[in-house]
C-alpha cells in the first residue's frame, strides 16, 4: 500500500495529539514555522535547508518560511512563503495532491506577510527557530511543557510514518547493494559514495545525514565524513541512509574484500549474529538498557573466543573491557530527526531517564512499546584513542596487544538495521530490503 493514502489518518492522529498536549499546557492553539536557512558567514549563500521536523510532522511540504496554524476545532492553516524572485526557481510544491486539501492554503510573498496571513492567536505557543519573531507576535516560544508532550508523541509511529519509514529503508538498500559492488570492484571512498547516491537518485543534501564511507581504518572513526580518494581496500564501513518525505532511514553494512584477515572475518560473523541475538530479545515491555547492556555482555564472549581478551567474559563485562570497542550505543529512535526526539523520555511530562554512567552515549533509555522505530547497531572498532587508557591502565594484561595490534589497520566493524516494534517482538524492515 501506498502510505501516501494513510497520510489523513496520520494528520488526524497528529492533531488529536496536539490537541490533547494544548488541553493539558493550557495553550489555545499552535504556530509551527518550517524553519529559516542557515547563510554563511559574510557570504550571501545558504546551507541547503533541513526543516523544522514539528512542522514536517503536520506537513510534508518542503522549504523555508512557511507557517502553520493549528487550533482545536478548526482546519489546520498552511501560510505558504511564495516569493517574487527570479534569481532562484522557487520551491515547487510537487507530490502535493495527497495532503494538500486538508489545510487551508494562503500564499504570501514575504516572511512578514506570511506571518501576518497565519495570524497572532492570542496565548498560543509557538515552536520553531524564530523565537524573537514569535515573541513579538505575542507567542510564546518553544515552551518545555508543550515540546516534551509533542516529543512523546513522535515517538509513537502512525501507520503513515512507518510506511514512509520502509520506502526510506528500501530506497537506502539499493544504495548499499550499488555501494558494495563499487567497493569490490576496488572503487575508492568517494567513488563508493557515488554509486550510492546515483542508486538513490538523491543529491548529497538530500542522504538521511552525510554518509559514512570508510575503508579500513578509517571505520574506526565514528561519524568519519571525510572521503579519500584511494581505493582497494579490504574492508568498507558504510553507514548510509535515503530520506523520504523527510523520514530518513540509518543503515551500516561492513563488507570484506576477498583476501581480507580472516580473523576479522570471524569477528564480523560474531557481531551480526550478536546482532541477531539482541533483536530476538527485543520485546515490548523490554528496557531498553537491557537490550544494551546484553550487546556488551555477548560483546564479551566475542572478545574473549576470538582472543582479543583474555578476561572470561563475566570478568571483562564486570570490569566494563568491551567498552572501548563498542563506545556507543545500541541504538536510537528514528524518524524525522535520525536521531529521533524522546529518546531519554519516561513520560510526556518531560522527566527523562538519562542513561548510566559507564554508558554516556546511550540514546534511548525508553521501555520498548508497540509503535517505536528504532535502530540496532551493535559495533567493533579498534579505537586507539580509547585502547590506549587500557594499555596504559591496571587491566592491560587482560588484552592481547599484539593481536590488537595486527588487527586495528583495519578499522571497525558495524552492523546496522531499521526495526519496528510490534505487539510481540520486531519487524526488522532493514532485512527486508538487504538480508545480511
Ligand atoms: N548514522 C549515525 C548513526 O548510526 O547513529
Ligand atoms: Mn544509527
Ligand atoms: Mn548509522
Amino acid at each position: 500500500m501506498d502510505p501516501r493514502s494513510l497520510f489523513p489518518d496520520h494528520l488526524r492522529v497528529r492533531l488529536d495529539c496536539l490537541e490533547q498536549a494544548l488541553a493539558a499546557t493550557g495553550f489555545p492553539a499552535l504556530v509551527v514555522s518550517s524553519g529559516v536557512p542557515f547563510t554563511y558567514c559574510a557570504d550571501d549563500h545558504e546551507a541547503p535547508f533541513q526543516g523544522v521536523p514539528h512542522f514536517r510532522h503536520y506537513c510534508p511540504l518542503e522549504g523555508p518560511h512557511h507557517v502553520l496554524r493549528l487550533e482545536p476545532g478548526r482546519r489546520p492553516v498552511l501560510a505558504l512563503h511564495v516569493p517574487r524572485d527570479f534569481w532562484c526557481e522557487q520551491e515547487p510544491m510537487e507530490d502535493a495532491a495527497f495532503w494538500a486539501d486538508l489545510f487551508e492554503l494562503r500564499e504570501a510573498a514575504t516572511p512578514d506577510a506570511v506571518w501576518d496571513l497565519a495570524g497572532r492567536p492570542a496565548g498560543a505557543a509557538y515552536i520553531g527557530d524564530e523565537p524573537g519573531r514569535a515573541e513579538a507576535a505575542g507567542l510564546q516560544p518553544n515552551p518545555a511543557s508543550l515540546l516534551s508532550r509533542l516529543d512523546w508523541g513522535r515517538s509513537f509511529k502512525t501507520p503513515y510514518e512507518i510506511g514512509t519509514l520502509e520506502e526510506a529503508t528500501a530506497l537506502g538498500a539499493r544504495g548499499h547493494l550499488a555501494s558494495r559492488e563499487a567497493f569490490l570492484a576496488g572503487g575508492s571512498e568517494v567513488a563508493i559514495h557515488h554509486a550510492f547516491v546515483q542508486a538513490v537518485d538523491a543529491l548529497d543534501h538530500q542522504l538521511a545525514y552525510p554518509s559514512i564511507v570508510a575503508l579500513e581504518p578509517k571505520g574506526a572513526i565514528l561519524h568519519y565524513r571525510n572521503k579519500r580518494r584511494r581505493g582497494d581496500g579490504k574492508v568498507l564501513l558504510l553507514d548510509c541512509g535515503a530520506r523520504v518525505r523527510g523520514y530518513g532511514s540509518d543503515i551500516t553494512r561492513t563488507t570484506a574484500a576477498p583476501g581480507c584477515d580472516p580473523r576479522f572475518q570471524s569477528l564480523m560473523g560474531g557481531i551480526l549474529e550478536l546482532q541477531r541475538t539482541v533483536c530476538a530479545a527485543l520485546k515490548p515491555g523490554l528496557p531498553f538498557l537491557q537490550a544494551h547492556q546484553l550487546a556488551h555482555r555477548e560483546l564479551c564472549g566475542l572478545l574473549h573466543r576470538s582472543g582479543i581478551l583474555k578476561a572470561a567474559p563475566e570478568e571483562a563485562l564486570a570490569l566494563g573491557l568491551s567498552r572501548p570497542f563498542m563506545p556507543h550505543g545500541l541504538g536510537h529512535f528514528l524518524g524525522l530527526n535520525i536521531h529521533d526526539v524522546a529518546g531519554h523520555s519516561t513520560g510526556p511530562d518531560g522527566a527523562l531517564l538519562p542513561p548510566p554512567e559507564q554508558y554516556p552515549s546511550l540514546r534511548l533509555t525508553r521501555t520498548l512499546e508497540p509503535g517505536h522505530v528504532l535502530t540496532v547497531e551493535p559495533g567493533l572498532y579498534f579505537i586507539p584513542m580509547l585502547l590506549q587508557q587500557f594499555r596504559e591502565g591496571p587491566y592491560a594484561g587482560r588484552f592481547d596487544w599484539r593481536l590488537i595490534d595486527e588487527l586495528s589497520p583495519l578499522g571497525g566493524i558495524r552492523f546496522e538495521d531499521n526495526v519496528v516494534m510490534t505487539g510481540s517482538g520486531i519487524r526488522n524492515i532493514t532485512q527486508e530490503y538487504l538480508p545480511s
